[in-house]
């Protein structure tokens, strides 16, 4: 779970932008497809930005998120949004939702391949008959590491980040605050990079079909540092 802090610093370091061209790609997506979702689902919706796009282009976008920080920074952007702090692990609504959406690497926040089973087999009974699981998970061939960089947060506060690949599977985003040259808070996060064939046939396993597991979600698009996998829950067949 990312602590407050934390929360406030993704929000104002503007790592925003990537559920801003992820929403744009979804857009065009759903456009080409012909498919015109009514209700949206976003698990690990952080800051609400993609729920956003989605909301102002009509459809009824809810989102969740284990972070209260993050959701405490959605609900402020828009009080009309749905928001839930939750894990998305057993997270498990009543209601069944068109689009259900995992984006920003969140579902890299899952470590163990069971718990992503138990996602997968979760979310196949939230999705409505028809309807599309889309999200992205980090492209083992993509994951840069990076040299320590340092940023100025406001006048009197620095953060300081630096990415490491720890071995093969595992990926350490550390982050650490400074204020008036004091260290305040330092943040760890892992993330487990899983493989796309794996991930696959967890989603066969749980009943979707897999539309799609590329670099890109549209052909004619650049290729991302991601996969996109495009999910859809089956039509129950007529007897
Ligand atoms: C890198 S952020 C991406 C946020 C947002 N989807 C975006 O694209 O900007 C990953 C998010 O996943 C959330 N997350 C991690 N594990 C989770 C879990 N088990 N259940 C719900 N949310 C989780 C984190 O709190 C964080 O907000």
């Amino acid at each position: 779970m990312y602590s407050d802090v934390f929360c406030q610093v993704y929000n104002t370091f503007g790592w925003n932008y990537y559920p801003e061209i992820f929403g744009e790609l979804l857009l065009q997506w759903l456009r080409r497809q012909d498919f015109h979702p009514k209700t949206a689902m976003d698990l690990g919706c952080g800051t609400g930005i993609l729920c956003e796009i989605l909301h102002k282009n009509g459809i009824r976008a809810s989102g969740m998120d284990f972070s209260s920080g993050m959701i405490d920074i959605a609900r402020s952007s828009n009080p009309e949004i749905d928001y839930q702090v939750a894990d998305m692990i057993t997270f498990c609504p009543d209601m069944q939702f068109d689009l259900i959406t995992c984006t920003g690497d969140a579902l890299n926040h899952i470590h163990d391949l069971s718990d992503v089973a138990r996602i997968f087999q979760n979310v196949l009974r939230y999705t409505a008959p028809g309807g599309y699981f889309i999200f992205d998970i980090l492209n083992e061939n993509e994951v840069s590491t990076s040299e320590p960089f340092e940023m100025d947060f406001s006048e009197t506060v620095r953060v300081w980040f630096q990415m490491t690949r720890e071995d093969a599977n595992q990926v350490n985003l550390k982050v650490r605050v400074f204020e008036n040259g004091a260290l305040q808070f330092e943040e760890n996060i892992q993330e487990t990079v899983h493989n796309p064939a794996a991930i696959c046939d967890l989603l066969r396993q749980s009943g979707f079909t897999v539309e799609r597991c590329a670099d890109r979600l549209l052909d004619d698009t650049n290729h991302g540092t991601t996969w996109f996998v495009v999910a859809r829950k089956p039509y129950p067949i007529q007897a």
